[in-house]
């Protein structure tokens, strides 16, 4: 395989935005695209038919066409771990064992929901799922994003183990009705294992009396979720081959498949598959994920971006930012190639952002004015969440899109204080609705989105050894006895003598 050349796409020219709308009349054309209901618009960003191009033989020479074939195909793809990567054969795409695999997990999974239903476990009113990072991030989002008439039960999901978190939602709940799901790939995460051991014993002290009956175990390693004590029915299993950031598809989405009901869950499946199709089978200059990776690396190995923001113009889409956080930093934030080798170049960039419009009066400034190159993304829904007539939902959008327009713009003035440099990109998606099936394409593209970057910059996107070391540190710290340095061991003698 050629070895990956980065000249043509560092030797491309920095033309600003208002040019290249002014010297090319096809641009919005060629830089947007309608996909499972998302409309995608990249012409405010410095992509170019040339930079695509770059883009296209860059990636060919990284082999992205036999690597997403690879992913696809069950093959190994997370070299380091020695894994297949399979979450996309949770939604059906996949190689036929991994589908035949994940949809026999799924029945299970309805199975049980049934149950529940059907009140085979007794009155479950209450659901407390208890996991940490991708266990618990993905149905955060969904149930958030979805579950706004779903009234049947009331879901927490506690991730930190700050006790706080597990009293706040002892306060709304009661005992005896509450379901107890514990989101563990592992079923070995100290904070989720600490909190479901806190969540028995506060029903036990308020005498529930079989603690165990409404325990559900969500894990890819059933065996230990059985010696904690969590009966076999009642065991949900995933595929090892489903990354913890990626699994929001199989049984850690149980809870907001419970919330929100199977079929919204299904169509959540359907809307991912729709987007896994185009990501596969389309050219890589009309394919939205590939379009959005190759921007990303334009601003973070060309212009030295070092963020990159997004702002959900959706306030049911408020969990949107940190999930992605997880997403790409944990996938792209990697300094050695899956060679072994240093990178040698900026890894992923650091994701943020928010909810507008609420962002706008708050961290805008810097996004306008400040010295930082900040490529901005916007994701707003053109049906309104809301009931209360037109004008909410008009000015939220009709800012969103101003502010993409004041940053590519600009103002200059006699004023450098009251002045905006412009040419500051941004990129907008649209859906056409905020429902189960553009969710899940929507959360599609961002996995395939940091897929493609990963290939092109030549990094294992599915490991996460980075985490490592701080957790065996803050277990050390944990057991006590061990001595780190003068301000460690200092802090720690002030916080417990
Ligand atoms: O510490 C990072 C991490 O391993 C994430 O990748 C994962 O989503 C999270 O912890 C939770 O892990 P588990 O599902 O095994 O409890």
């Amino acid at each position: 395989m050629p070895t990956a050349d980065w000249s043509a796409i560092e030797a491309l020219p920095a033309r600003p935005l208002t040019d290249l709308f002014a010297g090319d009349s096809g641009r919005l054309e060629a830089f947007s695209l309608d996909v499972a209901g998302l409309h995608f618009d990249w012409s405010k960003t410095h992509l170019t038919r040339e930079a695509v191009a770059a883009f296209e033989a860059l990636a060919k020479a990284q082999g992205l066409s036999a690597k997403r074939e690879a992913l696809f195909g069950g093959e190994v793809v997370n070299v380091t771990e020695g894994r297949a990567v399979e979450h996309t054969a949770e939604r059906g795409e996949g190689s036929e064992e991994a589908v035949a695999k994940a949809r026999a997990l799924q029945s299970r999974m309805r199975a049980l929901i049934d149950a529940i239903e059907a009140d085979a476990l007794g009155p479950v009113r209450h659901i407390l799922h208890v996991g940490i990072g991708g266990s618990a991030l993905g149905p955060d989002l969904l149930i958030d994003a979805l579950g706004r008439d779903a009234d049947r039960y009331d879901v927490a999901i506690v991730a930190n183990i700050d006790g706080v978190a597990l009293e706040d939602a002892f306060k709304r709940f009661d005992p005896d009705a509450t379901l107890l799901v514990i989101a563990s790939k592992t079923f070995t995460t100290t904070e989720t294992m600490t909190n479901a051991q806190s969540v028995l014993q506060w029903m036990s002290e308020h005498g529930v009396s079989d603690v165990y009956g409404k325990v559900i175990a969500l894990t890819a390693d059933p065996d230990k979720a059985l010696e904690w004590g969590v009966d076999e029915t009642r065991i949900l299993p995933f595929s090892e081959s489903v990354g913890g950031r990626y699994s929001l598809w199989s049984s850690i989405g149980f809870p907001a498949a419970l919330a929100l009901g199977w079929d919204c869950f299904e169509e959540l499946l359907e809307g991912a598959a729709e987007m896994d199709r185009h990501f596969r089978l389309t050219a890589l200059h009309e394919n939205a994920p590939a379009l959005a990776a190759f921007a990303d690396l334009y601003y973070t190995q060309v212009r030295h971006a070092e963020t990159r923001a997004t702002f959900a113009y959706d306030q049911r889409l408020k969990l949107l930012p940190p999930y992605l956080q997880q997403l790409e930093m944990e996938s792209n934030g990697k300094a050695v190639t899956t060679d072994g080798e240093p990178l040698g170049r900026p890894s992923a960039a650091i994701t943020w952002g928010g909810v507008g419009t609420e962002a706008q009066h708050a961290v805008f400034q810097l996004l306008h004015q400040g010295t930082h190159l900040v490529p901005v993304e916007f994701v707003a829904c053109i049906e309104p969440g809301d009931t209360l007539g037109e004008e909410h939902h008009r000015q939220l959008l009709m800012n969103a899109f101003a502010q993409g327009a004041a940053l590519m713009a600009g103002k200059q003035t006699d004023d450098p204080a009251r002045s905006y440099s412009g040419d500051r990109p941004s990129a907008t998606i649209l859906l056409e609705d905020l429902d189960a099936r553009s969710l899940g394409a929507l959360i599609a593209f961002y996995e395939h989105r940091v897929f493609v970057n990963g290939v092109l910059l030549g990094i294992n996107s599915f490991d996460q050894f980075g985490v490592e070391l701080g957790k065996e540190m803050a277990k050390a710290a944990v057991e006590g006895g061990q001595s780190f340095d003068a301000s460690t061991d200092d802090l720690i003698k002030r916080a417990f003598g």
